[in-house]
């Protein structure tokens, strides 16, 4: 099980009141942290959030406060969450930063039950490698059949010989315009190889987030039968059977359903494959099971959220979204803050992508859409490298990419290089809502626009 925090369990009085309380209040601290991760160094410095999960229930209005115990400025983005725009947590966009020593109070009501993230959106290509996120669990009101209910968290750090965080290599340029940055460091969970405690026979949902600066992972389970029920929070109609192995981009999530063999015992590793070594992500503690029988039921679907169904509808706007530039990509000139500029004036600015000619936030949204209106954009990853796409505020549907089962909502879609797609929405919430690269290197580099939510 996952763990819940005091503040989490101060709430539990709720649970077994008939009546809801009539807002859902929790606190969060942005502060430094320690990891023991290394026996022969001291601990390793982080920042983290007080807790390891956020959870909330479903259409109950939620007041976080976030505190700002860190020495720099920041800002919670609620990834995946269909909030107001102006608690979207977008800092320079949304709202103001939280300067250390104050803080500031969110308010949204969750819409959609699921598995999302909070994590900081500010500075975040340092804030987010720093370890500035936390998971966050919206419940279903009825809930899913299943024995256990983990977390899996990816990620990749980099630390230096001492242990610590290396943070001097922060803001490379030679990353910034390649894959991003990429640690050295797996950890689940915030751990070295964290213990998922199963029983032998049991089913488990598993709820797997990618929270790297960029690296793409790829999970191997071991020959463990599973199925996904959720992508980026939204059920998929049918749970989707895998083939025992899943890609990641930064930022996605997927629910899985996994059932643990009768047979299995002690300790059976989950791996993570995408460097050229097989590292051991976390293992299932196995411990005897009550001779359940082996067979069992394919699982069902979740209960679908209230997403807004597209099915026949004609795009009311459309817009082409041309990525270009990064390390071979021979992005001649940009424009940035309004001035056209060579790759190397560019370079000298910390840009190297661009999203239809323009690196980083345009003055003019890449289209403006009514609120209800249904909006497609043709993305087309003009770069020799990968990206995941994401759009603030909405799920999407896409087409284009065989990478994804047809029908699945997402908030982040991993592309591949020269690969093209179209993402279709119903405009949500008024406001500005960015569309960026979750390789938050790119994003930092320029691949970042936003959209206009009007009334
Ligand atoms: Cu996960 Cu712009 O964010
Ligand atoms: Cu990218």
């Amino acid at each position: 099980m996952y763990t819940a925090t005091d503040n989490i369990r101060a709430d539990a009085s709720r649970a077994g009141s008939s009546k809801k309380q009539a807002v859902q209040q929790r606190l969060i601290t942005l502060e430094p942290e320690q990891a023991e991760w290394f026996s022969q160094s001291p601990p390793t410095d982080l920042w983290g959030m007080g807790q390891d999960i956020l959870e909330l229930e479903q259409h109950v209005p939620a007041e976080i406060t976030v505190r700002n115990r860190l020495p720099d400025p920041s800002s919670v983005h609620w990834h995946g969450m269909r909030v107001p725009n102006n608690m979207d947590g977008a800092s320079g966009l949304t709202q103001q930063a939280i300067e250390p020593g104050s803080s500031h109070t969110y308010r949204f009501t969750p819409r959609d039950a699921g598995t999302y993230w909070a994590h900081s959106h500010h500075n975040t290509y340092e804030q987010l490698a720093r370890g500035l996120y936390l998971p966050l669990i919206v419940e279903e009101s009825t809930p899913y059949p299943v024995d256990h209910d983990h977390l899996l968290v990816l990620d990749d750090w980099r630390v230096n010989s001492t242990g610590q965080l290396d943070l001097e290599s922060l803001g490379s340029m030679h990353e910034w315009t390649h894959g991003g940055r990429m640690g050295n460091l797996l950890t689940v969970n915030r751990e070295i190889t964290p213990r998922l405690q199963v029983e032998a026979g049991s089913r488990t949902r598993l709820r797997i987030l990618n929270a790297a600066n960029s690296r793409i992972m790829t999970l191997e389970l071991n020959g463990l039968q599973s199925w996904i029920i959720a992508k980026d929070g939204q059920p998929l109609t049918k749970p989707l059977k895998t083939n025992g192995s899943l890609t990641i981009a930064p930022a996605e999530r997927y629910d899985l359903i996994v059932d643990i063999p009768a047979d299995w015992q002690g300790e059976q590793p989950i791996y993570e494959t995408s460097s050229k070594t097989q590292l051991t992500g976390a293992f299932w503690q196995v411990i005897p099971g009550n001779e359940r029988s082996a067979v069992r039921q394919d699982p069902q679907s979740l209960p679908a959220n209230p997403v807004p169904v597209l099915q026949g509808k004609q795009p009311d706007q459309q817009a082409q979204l041309l990525m270009t530039g990064g390390a071979m990509g021979g992005m001649r000139s940009a424009v940035y803050r309004n001035t056209r500029m060579s790759a190397q004036k560019l370079s000298v600015n910390k840009q190297a992508w661009a999203f239809n000619g323009v690196a980083n936030l345009p003055d003019t949204p890449l289209l403006s859409a009514r609120s209800g209106e249904t909006v497609e954009i043709e993305i087309i990853n003009d770069t020799r490298w990968p990206h995941g796409m994401h759009l603030h505020g909405h799920h999407f549907q896409q087409h284009g990419s065989d990478r994804y089962e047809a029908g699945i909502w997402h908030d982040t879609v991993l592309m591949e290089k020269n690969e093209k797609l179209t993402i279709r929405f119903q405009a949500g919430e008024p406001g500005k809502w960015l569309l960026h690269c979750h390789m938050i290197e790119h994003q930092a580099a320029g691949m970042a626009t936003w959209i206009e939510v009007t009334a």
